[in-house]
């Protein structure tokens, strides 16, 4: 039995990390584990410009502890209105590493999102050209269309035709959540790749709906039934170079979940690289844990891979119930739970 795993350090292809004084509170338990993280750009108003990203990469760069080492990627937040040479301009002078497609009303701060993709059809060329990555919250937001069936009708009516118009755009299907997901991406070229959460490879629906109402188990795309989470598993831990880590670690105070109109989001970045190992190790195939969490990533991007390694260690973890911030409470992923392994570092 492995009691001790030393990888490559990982990146997280996927946070939310928020601004002010949220920022400040959570930006080191991603730092922590994580050398690079593609930070999403949801913020209000959201992260449309050079300027805008480049003030943002600051204020995340301020708000580290000292004597972090860590790299925030920087991603545009797509509109109707996107100007492709915005876009372009941002991704030579190495500021933005990504764009993100939010199809409007999807999510949190989504309502300045995409309408219908035809809009943006301008800037995608232009990243299929200069090689960018597109970033897709994979959901449709049609009223008609039930919740736990959004991702596989986004791919019957948005991704799939959108990928034959421009075969050759790089596209990361953020928070995969489904088997027809998981399916779809696998049968795709090498320029489609996905991240998955921790929390989709650990809980289905129920954790959300049985026993009571249970906020802190909902995020957007929802978890589903309990097939979707055993393909992802299978997904994740199968060594494919298609698939890889994002937390989407989303926090919210502990009010704004617990609440009549819950906020969606998991705060999962304290325990995140404890919380996928377990997984890896559950089926199996802990020797697929480093592509995952540090190689598939990068490999993905075009980035270098990072040359640091972290260790993890065989030893119980309590997550505690509830972590400080902003004059609030997160609760964390797995809260009050106890994992078998702990990162050192
Ligand atoms: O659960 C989620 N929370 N999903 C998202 O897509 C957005 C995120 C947030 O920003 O809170
Ligand atoms: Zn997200």
């Amino acid at each position: 039995m492995t009691d001790s795993l030393t990888i490559r350090r990982p990146d997280d292809w996927h946070v939310h990390l928020r601004d002010g004084a949220m920022l400040e509170a959570v930006v080191g338990h991603t730092a922590r584990q994580f050398a690079r993280a593609i930070v999403m750009p949801n913020l209000t108003p959201p992260v449309t410009t050079v300027a805008a990203a480049q003030a943002y990469r600051e204020r995340i760069i301020a708000a580290l502890p000292e004597g972090a080492d860590f790299t925030p990627l920087m991603t545009c937040y797509l509109t109707n209105n996107t100007d492709p040479d915005e876009v372009r301009r941002g991704f030579e002078a190495g500021v933005f590493t990504a764009c993100k497609l939010y199809p409007a009303g999807a999510t949190t701060n989504s309502d300045s999102g995409v309408t219908d993709v035809a809009n943006i059809r301008g800037v995608l060329e232009v990243m299929a050209e200069i090689g960018m990555v597109l970033c897709v919250h994979g959901e449709v937001t049609s009223a008609d269309v039930d919740i736990f069936d959004r991702e596989a009708v986004f791919i019957e009516r948005t991704l799939a035709p959108l990928l034959k118009g421009l075969p050759d755009l790089k596209v990361v299907f953020e928070h995969l959540t489904s088997e027809e997901g998981v399916q779809f991406v696998e049968s795709a070229g090498a320029n489609v790749a996905a991240t998955i959460t921790p929390q989709h490879l650990h809980i289905n629906r129920n954790a959300m709906l049985v026993g009571g109402m249970r906020p802190h188990a909902y995020c957007l795309p929802v978890a589903k039934r309990e097939k979707h989470r055993l393909a992802l598993r299978r997904a994740a831990t199968s060594g494919s170079p298609k698939f890889f880590l994002g937390t989407d670690s989303a926090p919210h105070a502990r009010e704004a979940k617990e609440s009549a109109c819950g906020c969606a989001g998991i705060f999962n970045a304290p325990f995140a690289l404890e919380s996928y190992l377990s997984v890896f190790e559950d089926e199996g195939a802990i020797d697929h844990f480093e592509g995952f969490a540090s190689e598939n990533g990068p490999r993905f991007y075009g980035l270098p891979m990072n040359e640091d390694r972290v260790t993890l260690e065989r030893a119980q973890t309590e997550v505690p119930e509830a972590i400080k911030a902003d004059g609030t409470q997160l609760v964390p992923f797995h809260a009050g739970e106890k994992l078998r392994w702990r990162f050192l570092g």
